[in-house]
């Protein structure tokens, strides 16, 4: 057992989000877990946690490597809003993250359109939001997280390793878990609360703070093409608006960013 959860619930000093608990050794995803539990009225706020992960899933239908040491986790959340705003959550969850890796370990933590935390350029948490939607309603949403955090890039396979960096990897030494966690799940449900009051642009506002990509050059992956543009701002959606070298706007709700600066 790598994670001990009563000693999470020792220090938890949230409301809700965390107060309930499943814990897993080993599963296919937390996400799928979670989704289980939604579907069987699990409360809002429950937590899945597991120490590795057989099949972990990122966007894009990618695999995601789920070592012992990391933290996998998925939120079961069930609120009243419109599916358009979901990439909110998921902007909230990006900074809730970079918040917490830097308090806890003073590194310098930017998040990265549309969920990523980076430092050092580098990426070491990934964030995978989904929903489920009855007509116009939302039944619960998901939100997956997963942190590098208690294990070396060797780890992983080769094609990740320049790409991806992990809290051992940067600090030389393993980090409270437990601690991590609960830092993790009182700053996401403070961001949580705001974003059921509603207060979409101090999040945005937020967000930006640390969204060292913007007004750079970067080279974009959507899934019909790929093309050059200048990375100008996040709509009030979540959306990424880039400006193409030719002075038009694009609007993307969904893929994948490369600097190029
Ligand atoms: C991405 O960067 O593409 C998102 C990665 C999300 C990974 C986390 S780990 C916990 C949860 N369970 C999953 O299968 N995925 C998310």
């Amino acid at each position: 057992m790598m994670i001990k959860v009563e000693k999470i619930m020792s220090m938890l000093q949230t409301e809700y989000v965390g107060r309930e608990i499943h814990y897993f050794q080993k599963v296919t995803s937390t996400n799928a877990i979670a989704k289980e539990e939604a579907k069987k009225n699990a409360k809002a706020g429950t937590v899945i946690i597991a120490d590795t992960q057989t099949r972990g899933h990122g966007r894009l239908n990618r695999k995601w490597i789920s070592p012992k040491g990391g933290v996998w986790l998925s939120i079961i959340l069930k609120p009243t809003i419109a599916a358009e705003e979901t990439p909110i959550i998921t902007l909230a969850t990006s900074t809730a993250v970079a918040n917490t890796i830097h308090r806890l370990h003073t590194l310098k933590t930017e998040v990265k359109w549309p969920n990523d935390v980076l430092v050092n350029g580098r990426k070491i948490c990934g964030i995978l939001t989904e929903s489920s939607i009855e007509g116009e309603n939302i039944k619960f949403i998901i939100v997956g997280v997963g942190i590098n955090a208690n294990f070396n890039l060797d780890v992983l396979p080769t094609d990740l390793r320049s790409t991806t960096t992990s809290l051992k990897q940067l600090l030389r030494e393993n980090v409270d878990l437990e601690r991590l966690i609960c830092v993790f799940l009182k700053e996401f449900e403070e961001h949580y609360e705001l974003f059921k009051k509603r207060r979409f642009d101090a999040l945005r506002d937020e967000w930006r703070g640390m969204a060292g990509f913007l007004g750079k050059n970067v080279e974009v992956m959507s899934f019909r093409e790929t093309f050059m543009g200048k990375a100008l701002d996040i709509d009030e959606n979540g959306a990424l608006i880039v400006e193409l070298e030719n002075g038009e706007r694009r609007r993307l709700l969904s893929g994948d960013l490369t600097v190029r600066e």
